[in-house]
């Protein structure tokens, strides 16, 4: 079993690139997995409680649910649109996940590890929080961006979690699968040695904040948003669940879990109170979840941000390139555990170089020249010569090498894999001339051979490309009358087009994307054209 989730998205604000990213390297992931036999579950959802998204509500005059649900739509649809083909949709205000944080609230407190204390602090009435000593200006006061600030004091509940550090200290030092990449987890590990012993606040008074789940034993308050959304990856996937349930069955789901998110989450929310909460609740060490720590996506070298103005809306890539030109650059451009510069520019030229002119060419010129001169047989022809075995070894090579990178999470890499191995069958078209080939009889079994290592090459890459560019997959293995599901990676061998297999004429898959300035030469061209 693969099970993968992600990080749930806040449901204040529209769906952004960094999210379309989480979601996209999530998505070939798991079809990667399912590619390859495996049983996979794929959970993802939005995160709907909690202060950000009450006071956007209240902005909007609606009720915070009909708010985070008008907003979980616009996640929905963009995946949709994305090709994520997640099988559990994880939304924090349903209430069989309600059901499952009461209960562990419950069994936590029935453990003596919730215990309630109150707290006097300063607090900022403009933006509901308590200040600590870091919100303190130069000159030791509070700035005006607190607008009005009060001494308050505030009864809560608390998670004892500094009595779980000293297992989480252990816990991370002896297991470096825990956190991927392993830089990620010294980060960790850093985090968890200067951590000073405070527990977790985990309530808040419903007078201040009413959305959210309430605190089964104390009607009072409602749980703080993390405690509530961690949760997420366990209770639906069935932790607790209800009888009758549809939820899965938790035990075939858990352990083998991989739970996809973004460097900023990884410390204090998952990597301490996560696994500091799961430890609580009983969850053996062979029970800790993995983590898979992704970097950002920045403009220009910078965050992005609403004060910025550059927030990229994935909805408008889909229109200027298409779907699949944007999951191909998201996973092609950022090495996974990496922070990476989102460029536009770079999208285009990726594609245009990698798809449209390496592969499109390829898959539509082997395709017509086999049309035009073996009547769309393939036949195996001659023995291999020495660039035609070189080809042959290389294919095998770059099979192997990607189904690799694939299983350690390196998408970039697998990728440029694939375009090295198209590449060398350009330059095999080149050298070898079939054109030349098919005006000289006695060259038919070289011709027939050339175009056989040519086409092998298009339905194998077309193949393992499946997980990236699902339709774009299809489409390619459809001209070449491939049946993909018959294949799998591993097993994966010279000979899926064997001796008398037929073929379809090719229609252009990757269309190239053009320039303002090409698109207006072309409608100028065709203008002239129908004036004649
Ligand atoms: O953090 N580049 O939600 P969120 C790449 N609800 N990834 C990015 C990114 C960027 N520029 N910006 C955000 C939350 N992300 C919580 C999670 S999990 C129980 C609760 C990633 O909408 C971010 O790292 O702010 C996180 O993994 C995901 O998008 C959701 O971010
Ligand atoms: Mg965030």
């Amino acid at each position: 079993m693969f099970y993968i989730t992600t990080a749930i998205d806040y449901t204040n604000g529209a769906p952004h690139i960094g999210h379309a990213y989480e979601k996209v390297l999530a998505d070939v992931l798991a079809r990667w997995h399912r590619m390859c036999g495996e049983d996979v579950y794929y959970l993802t959802g939005v995160d709907q409680h909690g202060q950000k998204v009450q006071q956007k509500a209240e902005a909007a005059g609606m009720e915070p649910k009909e708010y985070a649900d008008m907003v979980m739509q616009k996640f929905i649809a963009l995946w949709e649109r994305l090709g994520i083909a997640y099988d559990g949709w994880a939304a924090t205000s349903d209430p069989r996940h309600e059901a499952c944080v009461g209960k562990i609230l419950t069994a936590l407190k029935e453990k003596g590890c919730l215990y309630k204390k109150a707290y006097k602090g300063f607090y900022s009435v403009r933006q509901e929080q308590f200040l600590t000593e870091k919100e303190r200006g130069e000159d030791g006061n509070f700035g005006p961006e607190w607008g009005e600030v009060v001494e308050l004091e505030e009864e809560n509940w608390y998670f004892n979690l500094s009595q779980q550090i000293p297992w989480l200290k252990q816990y991370v030092t002896d297991h470096p699968e825990v956190v991927t990449p392993e830089f990620r987890r010294q980060n960790l590990l850093n985090a968890i040695e200067r951590s000073e012993g405070v527990d977790l606040c985990i309530s808040r008074p419903k007078s201040r904040l009413a959305w959210g789940i309430p605190l089964p034993f104390d009607e009072e308050y409602v749980t703080y948003v993390w405690f509530d959304a961690l949760v997420n990856y366990i209770s639906f996937a069935g932790y607790l669940k209800e009888e009758g349930s549809d939820l899965p069955e938790f035990e075939k789901l858990w352990p083998s879990v991989c739970e996809v998110i973004g460097k900023d989450i990884l410390v204090p929310a998952h990597g301490i109170y996560w696994l500091c909460m799961l430890h609580a609740m009983g969850f053996e060490d062979k029970d800790i979840p993995r983590l898979l720590v992704h970097g950002w996506l920045n403009i220009k070298g910078e965050k992005m941000s609403k004060s910025l103005g550059n927030i990229v809306d994935p909805n408008d890539l889909c229109d200027a390139f298409g779907p699949e030109a944007v999951r191909y650059y998201l996973v092609r451009d950022t090495k996974t555990g990496y922070d990476s510069d989102y460029d536009p520019e770079r999208l285009k030229m990726i594609y245009n170089t990698e798809l449209a002119n390496d592969l499109g060419n390829l898959c539509n010129r082997s395709l017509n020249m086999c049309l035009r001169y073996c009547g769309g047989t393939v036949a195996i022809g001659a023995e291999d010569d020495e660039l035609s075995a070189n080809l042959r070894n290389s294919m095998a090579d770059t099979v192997k090498r990607f189904c690799q990178l694939m299983d350690e999470y390196n998408t970039a890499d697998a990728l440029a894999a694939l375009n090295a191995h198209v590449g060398l069958c350009n330059g095999y078209i080149e050298q070898k001339q079939p054109w030349v080939l098919a005006k000289d009889e006695t060259k038919l079994p070289e011709l027939q051979r050339t175009l056989a290592h040519l086409l092998e090459s298009c339905a194998q890459i077309g193949y393992l490309l499946g997980c990236v560019l699902p339709d774009a997959s299809a489409r390619i293995l459809s001209q070449l009358n491939v049946d993909g599901s018959k294949l799998r990676p591993q097993t994966l061998a010279w000979g899926v087009l064997e001796n008398g297999h037929t073929i379809q004429a090719p229609s252009p898959v990757f269309p190239r994307i053009l320039s303002e300035e090409e698109k207006a030469k072309l409608a100028a061209k065709a203008a002239k054209k129908s004036q004649k």
